[in-house]
């Protein structure tokens, strides 16, 4: 693996609002470490009494970012877990209050360039599990979902216009054979849409990206995640999430907003103030040095205790 593993997405701006300056005997979770970039400015940007949690449900994450983190060694620990089960994972190590935890959304570009099912640019088994583990895969989906429930992934997660066409098709297709590539799919949605070049990407990012999802049951692993995060996060302590898909920022906005200030019963008594009033995009020269950093909305609260 090679230093291209995955160029960061508003690195900076993320480590430098989760890190709160006021704070001591800082502990801070990476809760998706990736190539190991956020962790690295996390380290350099700690004194000494912190300590840094980094988590990832990906082996070659967590193999990457050790290969790399060596200097930090001291004030760090490499978890391989699901930030979804984040409190019970530091719990299991003592920990049971955080001074802050970031999150970048989605996959590493190591992972959509070299594992299986995620691009429809090589054919690969349809698979798409971040986590080996896992129960689920793509071709699963395609092959046991009902039409209902294929509606319901591309249109919520894929927010695909026309997806009963894409449904039908796929409930068509796999009575005449089972899908097992990212090829038969890709070639079975150019031979239904009319696309062109210009729209192709697009819009076959889109159907992958809502498989993707699914599989990896993105979306309740964030509401897990902020739920558990409000929790143990201690008074002064931030919650910074990085999202690439509409759907996941609408969840991060709403979750801050309904915890902040002036609304009814805080959890455990702890509220949110907003440190972003609007979400912090990337600038010109970060899109066009990183296309994928393109979609990214960076949030950012901090926790105010009110009573207990
Ligand atoms: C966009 S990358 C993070 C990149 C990282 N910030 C960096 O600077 O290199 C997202 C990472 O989160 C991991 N991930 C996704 N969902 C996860 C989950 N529920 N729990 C733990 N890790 C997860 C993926 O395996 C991937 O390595």
């Amino acid at each position: 693996m090679s230093s291209e593993f995955h160029i960061p997405v508003l690195s900076h701006e993320a480590v430098r609002l989760l890190i709160n300056p006021d704070l001591k005997n800082r502990v801070l979770v990476d809760g998706t470490l990736g190539g190991g970039g956020y962790t690295k400015l996390i380290c350099e940007g700690t004194a000494e009494g912190d300590f840094i949690y980094a988590l990832d449900k990906d082996l070659n994450a967590i193999d990457e970012a050790r290969a790399k983190l060596g200097f930090c060694a001291k004030k760090l620990e490499i978890i391989n877990a699901n930030f979804a089960d984040v409190a019970e994972t530091l719990a299991g190590r003592g920990v049971n209050e955080i001074s802050g935890i970031v999150l970048d959304l989605g996959l590493s570009s190591f992972q959509i360039e070299h594992e299986d099912g995620f691009s429809y640019l090589r054919d690969t088994p349809l698979d798409m599990r971040a986590y080996r583990e896992d129960p689920l895969t793509a071709a699963d989906v395609l092959n046991e979902y009902s039409r209902h429930e294929l509606l319901r992934v591309f249109e919520e997660y894929g927010e695909i216009g026309n997806a009963e066409r894409l449904a039908d098709s796929i409930a068509a297709e796999r009575k005449k054979s089972r899908f097992t590539t990212t090829i038969q799919l890709a070639e079975l949605v150019e031979s239904e849409y009319r696309i062109t070049r210009k729209n192709r990407m697009d819009f076959l990012s889109k159907i992958f990206q809502a498989l993707r999802i699914e599989v990896n049951n993105e979306i309740e692993n964030l509401k897990m995640a902020l739920e558990q995060s409000l929790r143990i996060c201690a008074s002064g302590g931030r919650i910074v999430v990085v999202s690439y898909h509409s759907l996941e920022d609408r969840i991060v906005k709403n979750f801050f907003r309904s915890n902040s200030a002036g609304k009814n019963d805080p959890l455990e008594g702890k509220l949110l103030k907003i440190l972003t009033k609007k979400p912090v995009s990337p600038g010109w020269n970060e899109i066009k040095s990183n296309r994928r950093s393109r979609s990214a909305k960076l949030r950012a609260a901090e926790i105010i205790q009110t009573q207990i």
